[in-house]
């Protein structure tokens, strides 16, 4: 895999393609009596990087749980590559913002490894598909490690890696470098681009960040306010990778991003019983700027 992942990035630049499409259908999810998530629906295609951006609260997570098999939908209809989900699947990995999912007792080779030993793989494969993978992060010399020996940059590049190694279609990424420094932050942002094209997996990447969205993904789909939350509108990221934030196309994304976001914001305080005030600016967390 590595071979023909090296191979068609260096002769073609493009990925593989072995990305699911991703069908979200009028899909609804309640918490009992609380509706958190209303009548979404998205066509994600095979390999796009789909980034959900949303206020704070408004289902996010929610909705990216629902793509994993981890929380049952409600209403409508959630499909990966035609097949309805019913519940996790190997298909479908999951990236979390705390690193620690990894397992602290195993070291890092045997961390990505797991899946591939749940699949029955012989030890050969497992071993041979987790250093391929952590070659993919940059990490093969830290094989060895245990998780509590690297720095949280690099446990968030294992996690990742441990997910490619299941070789998903689909890889669902929640706020996955929201408590990393704002450099290892950029560093990561610049890798998963990176990775995403190497790896040709369909990616849903839920941020609350506008310029982490602009910098990565091919479509944002910007969330309204919940209770009863949907997509508000999708924007398309015409914009040539690696992207550059200082491209007048950037600011000008940028600029509406904000504006429609700062919208559902400032709803959402108002529903708190919190007034931010027409003219002000506040942030996807509801902080004033
Ligand atoms: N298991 C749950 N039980 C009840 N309410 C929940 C549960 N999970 C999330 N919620 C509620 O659903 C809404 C959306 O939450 P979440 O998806 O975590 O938002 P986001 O990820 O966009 O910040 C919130 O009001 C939250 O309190
Ligand atoms: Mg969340």
């Amino acid at each position: 895999m590595t071979k023909a992942i090296e191979t068609d990035r260096r002769e073609t630049g493009s990925a593989p393609g072995r990305g699911a499409a991703v069908s979200v259908d009028g899909v609804g999810i309640r918490f009992g009596s609380f509706q958190a998530v209303s009548n979404i629906s998205l066509d994600i295609a095979a390999g796009e990087f789909l980034c959900l951006l949303g206020p704070s609260g408004c289902g996010k997570s929610t909705l990216l749980s629902a793509m994993a098999g981890f929380e049952a939908v409600s209403e409508g209809d959630l499909r990966v590559g035609g097949t309805p989900i019913t519940g996790p699947h190997p298909g479908l990995g999951m990236v979390f913002q705390s690193s620690e999912a990894l397992f602290d007792w195993m070291t890092v080779r045997q961390n990505v490894a797991f899946g591939p030993r749940m699949r029955g793989a012989t030890r050969a494969a497992q071993t041979k598909l987790a250093d391929e993978y952590l070659g993919l992060v940059g990490l093969r010399h830290c094989a060895d490690r245990f998780p509590g020996q690297l720095s949280g940059g690099m446990r968030q590049r294992v996690q990742i890696a441990r997910v490619l190694a299941n070789e998903p279609g689909v890889v669902l990424m929640d706020e996955p470098f929201g408590a990393l420094d704002a450099q290892t932050r950029q560093v990561m942002q610049e890798e998963t681009d990176r990775i995403w094209r190497a790896s040709g997996c369909t990616v849903v990447f839920v941020t609350h960040d506008i310029d982490e969205a602009i910098l990565l993904a091919d479509r944002i789909a910007v969330m309204t306010a919940g209770p009863a939350a949907s997509v508000k509108s999708v924007y398309p990221v015409d914009l040539p990778r690696p992207r550059d934030e200082a491209d007048p196309a950037a600011a000008e994304l940028r600029r509406a991003l904000r504006a429609d976001i700062g919208e559902e914001v400032r709803k959402a305080l108002r529903d708190q019983g919190l007034d931010p005030g027409l003219d002000q600016d506040v942030d996807l967390k509801g902080n004033l700027r």
